[in-house]
């Protein structure tokens, strides 16, 4: 594999490779030890949108493994694709840099770049699908549960990039999901197709909340309002009502659940602060994995030592 773009491109064996190094490689930093594996390597990082998360963790897997990055506005290039074509952008910066992780609204862009780059392209979040999330997401699942062969997962609210990628990482990895949303707000059936013939059964959208959760291992919930969708704010928080993450939802699902989420939490939205906060979120665990997921990615992709 070139590149990371989506997990549903992605053959099974590499997706748990990376698990395995992104174990490896968090006990191993875990104890302050270090290694240099891309020394003298650089990653370009496009960012269209905002970020905490993604931009911080991949800066420190680079800096970590011994890189460097260079972090680019759209406004600094004169916004991807518009001074320039976008297969320009990623033939030039394949000339100086090692690697390129963007994060842009159209999924188009990241794949455009990877067509065009000689170099490893990572998406960091399009509007179609968020890979690391989900697959940081499946290294705190593998940590909080002996066994994740049908695990069940209910994810409520919209059918969005996490949701997708969810399901994609869900028929790779033996687990179920239930998307529970409101009319309109479901998760395509394409994607829903894609997940289900890599996995009979695997993916399935329904829209009772309540249902979803009943025998749930895992809550996931996402922002109603992504970004880029600003301007539906006040129709979406309208539409979503009743599709709150809350104390009477985790009610009705088994006091064992885990809850997640991917953050950035709007509490008193999607989810409820006390939810958050409580002893059955690993919200958190999965926010670190980030970095730990995509250590390995960049070690895997980037470098050219055999690991
Ligand atoms: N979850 C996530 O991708 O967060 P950021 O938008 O802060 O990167
Ligand atoms: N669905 C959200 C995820 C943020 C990490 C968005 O695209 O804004």
């Amino acid at each position: 594999m070139k590149d990371f773009l989506s997990i549903h491109d992605c053959p099974t064996e590499f997706l748990k490779e990376l698990l395995r190094i992104s174990v490896r490689l968090k006990r191993f930093y875990r104890y302050g030890s270090s290694e240099n594996s891309l020394a003298g390597k650089t990653l370009a990082m496009l960012f269209e949108k905002p970020s905490l998360r993604t931009r911080i963790s991949f800066q420190v897997a680079m800096t970590d493994l011994g890189g460097h990055v260079i972090y680019v506005k759209p406004e600094d290039i004169g916004g991807i694709g518009k001074r320039e074509p976008v297969k320009d952008i990623a033939r030039v910066l394949s000339r100086y840099v090692d690697g390129i992780m963007a994060r842009t609204f159209e999924h188009s862009t990241v794949t455009e770049l990877a067509k065009y780059a000689t170099v490893p392209v990572i998406n960091a979040l399009t509007d179609w699908s968020h890979p690391c999330q989900a697959m940081a997401d499946v290294l705190t699942i593998e940590e909080h549960f002996d066994d994740t062969k049908g695990l069940k997962i209910a994810f409520i609210g919209d059918g969005n990039n996490v949701a997708r990628s969810l399901a994609f990482a869900c028929a790779k990895f033996g687990m179920k999901l239930t998307i529970a949303s409101p009319s309109g707000y479901e998760l395509d059936k394409e994607s829903i197709e894609q997940a289900n013939h890599v996995l009979a059964g695997c993916a399935c959208q329904i829209s009772d909340p309540v249902e979803a959760v009943k025998d749930a291992n895992i809550i996931y919930t996402d922002t109603w309002v992504s970004m880029g969708q600003e301007n539906e704010k006040q129709k979406r928080i309208a539409d979503f009502k009743g599709y709150q993450v809350d104390e009477k939802l985790v009610k009705a699902a088994p006091q064992s659940v885990k809850i997640m989420h991917c953050l950035p939490a709007y509490r008193g939205f999607e989810i409820s602060d006390e939810v958050v906060e409580s002893p059955n979120s690993i919200i958190f665990d999965q926010a670190e994995n980030r970095l730990h997921f995509q250590r390995a990615l960049l070690k895997k992709l980037m470098s050219q030592i055999e690991i």
